[in-house]
């Protein structure tokens, strides 16, 4: 997008050091905004990344938080206003993404899920909300939130909850704060594996192709900057949720 769009405005993004939140981060500190940049254990890259942010001449601060533990996302808002001083955008992009199907997954399965992926981002949300009182929200679903994926059945209800906390939030807390989310497709395989799974996979992606992060970052950017628009969900997956999301994985 052109110009920078973002100046004066900061931004906490959680799972920031590494892959699509590092892709976002970069995206909107290079339209200006000023970052906070939330980690768990990626400690060296998110160092990086602080380096590589401030070279857009904006600021950046670190905030270490495992979602894992209750005490340190239900402080993670506060640890990043003392830091910044305040807070204008918020992108849930941490995440977790452990197989289980139907058969073996269990309740530890699924509260780790719903904890990680929907109650921590819920909980950082309604921080945000509260406190700055204004802005804009962001959540990082998934395209298989249009399907099934029984693969992934934590998992999946996991995004599947996230994206019904986007539209309450959205209604909730409007007029002052605009909640949106973006659902990705095949972007990236998972941490420690290699582009097999996913070349597999491109033949039942209508567009023909594996995305790239930065038409992530660019989804994200385009409904922080888009102030009439909230409560939606952005599918960046190249219509992947039309053919079959239970055919996805990032994955
Ligand atoms: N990759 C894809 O193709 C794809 C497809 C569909 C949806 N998505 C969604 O897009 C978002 C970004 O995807 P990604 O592949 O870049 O994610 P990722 O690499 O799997 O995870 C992002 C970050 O989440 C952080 N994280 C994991 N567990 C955490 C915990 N307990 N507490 C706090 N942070 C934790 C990690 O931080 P540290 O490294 O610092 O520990 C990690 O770097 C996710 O929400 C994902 O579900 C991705």
């Amino acid at each position: 997008m052109e110009g920078k769009s973002l100046i004066g405005k900061t931004a906490l993004v959680t799972g920031a050091a590494k892959r699509i939140g590092r892709a976002i981060a970069l995206e909107l500190a290079a339209q200006g905004a000023n970052i906070a940049a939330h980690y768990r254990h990626s400690a060296g890259e998110a160092e990086e990344l602080r380096r590589e942010i401030e070279s857009y001449q904006v600021n950046c601060w670190l905030v270490q938080a495992d979602f894992a533990v209750r005490t340190e996302y239900e402080s993670l808002v506060d640890a990043a206003l003392d830091k910044a001083g305040a807070l204008d955008i918020l992108v849930n992009s941490a995440s977790i993404f452990p197989p289980s199907t139907v058969h073996d997954c269990t309740w530890e399965d699924m509260s780790a899920s719903m904890q990680i992926n929907a109650w921590a981002p819920f909980y950082i949300s309604r921080s945000f909300a509260r406190k700055a009182g204004r802005g804009a929200i962001i959540n990082l679903l998934d395209a298989r939130i249009a399907g099934l994926d029984a693969n992934h059945v934590a998992y999946l209800l996991s995004k599947q909850a996230l994206e019904s906390f986007t539209r309450l939030m959205a209604l909730e807390f409007s007029p002052g704060v605009r909640v949106n989310g973006v659902a990705p497709g095949i972007i990236l395989p998972p941490p420690a594996t290699d582009d097999r799974s996913i070349k597999q996979m491109i033949p039942a992606v209508p567009l023909k192709r594996q995305g790239d992060v930065r038409e992530i970052a660019d989804a994200v950017l385009f409904l922080i900057k888009n102030e009439y628009i909230t409560g939606q969900v952005v599918y960046v997956d190249g219509g992947g949720h039309l053919a079959g999301a239970k055919e996805h994985a990032h994955g």
